[in-house]
């Protein structure tokens, strides 16, 4: 494993934290970046020699394209050089499906995946997918590449991953969503804004990691705080009603999926 090479098409939001987890991973594997315009960080990680930054092509054992599906179909004549008839190609793209990866990339190693940004701390969850005539071994360095991002799931069939896109890829940010509105409530109360800011930033951690460190079920652990004619049940009574957050967040996924669907048929 220590000499497995990595070519990664794309280190913007999600192509950096994919890198950023493989750099923070026990086995660091050789890190390839194809990135017409990188950012700053990538530049200064290609100072110290962590990654190389646009060398020249030859065929890697793992090629990850991480660009946007919209462009995908002009950066796919580019990769051909470094897809060997070993390379396992795994796509991160929300959208593109195997049949038009085989298609435009020429190759059946292929496997599809989608991460999320806690991956960049070790706490993402991939969920992947294969073709169905693809090779265990395919899956198997897959799993092996997403595993120092997070936990990783699957293979799942493919007509889950609209459904994954939409919790766990977009998810992040509705918890991110979930804070900044936390403390626009905060202020709105009269509280300053950093004071809001800091109090909904640490109970949204704090409620995370009592989630995590109790292994209890959510449900469980909202009634814990829920006492009959209490403030919090006040609170609930607004958020549980029949246009509330359950009913919102259905909604959210559900557009969200069909985003994905919808790049899927190129629009
Ligand atoms: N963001 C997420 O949370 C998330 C989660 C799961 C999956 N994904 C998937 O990850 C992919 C990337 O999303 P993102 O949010 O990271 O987008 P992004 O920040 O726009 O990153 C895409 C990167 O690709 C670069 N690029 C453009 N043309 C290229 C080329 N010819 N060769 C190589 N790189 C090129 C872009 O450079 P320029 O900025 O200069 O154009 C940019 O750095 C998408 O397909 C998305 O569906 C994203």
């Amino acid at each position: 494993m220590a000499s497995r090479q990595i070519a990664i098409f794309g280190a913007g939001r999600m192509g950096s934290a994919l890198i950023d987890g493989w750099l923070r991973g026990r086995s660091r594997p050789q890190i390839c970046v194809i990135d017409p315009q990188p950012s700053d960080l990538i530049k200064a990680q290609a100072d110290e020699d962590a990654l190389a930054l646009n060398p020249a092509p030859r065929p890697a054992d793992v090629v990850v394209v991480a660009v946007k599906p919209q462009i995908f179909e002009t950066v796919a004549t580019e990769m051909a050089d470094w897809i060997g008839p070993e390379t396992l190609v795994v796509s991160i793209m929300a959208g593109i499906r195997i049949k038009m990866l085989r298609e435009l990339l020429g190759t059946d190693h292929i496997v599809r995946a989608m991460p999320n940004t806690p991956g960049a701390i070790g706490w993402g969850v991939s969920v992947i997918c294969a073709p169905d005539t693809g090779r265990k071994k395919d899956v198997t360095k897959a799993k092996r590449l997403l595993k120092p991002l997070g936990h990783v799931e699957g293979p799942v069939p493919e007509t889950q991953m609209s459904a994954v896109t939409g919790v766990s890829g977009s998810g992040p940010a509705y918890l991110f969503l979930l804070v900044e509105a936390l403390a626009g409530a905060a202020e709105a109360e009269g509280l300053s804004p950093k004071f809001s800011a800091m109090l909904a930033r640490e109970t949204i951690i704090g409620a995370a990691q009592l989630l995590y460190e109790t292994g209890e079920d959510p449900g469980r652990l909202r009634k814990n705080v829920t006492s009959k004619g209490g403030t919090t049940e006040a609170a609930l009574d607004i958020l549980l009603r029949g246009d509330g957050m359950p009913s919102l967040l259905r909604e959210a996924v559900r557009a969200a999926a069909s985003r994905e669907r919808a790049l899927s048929s190129g629009k």
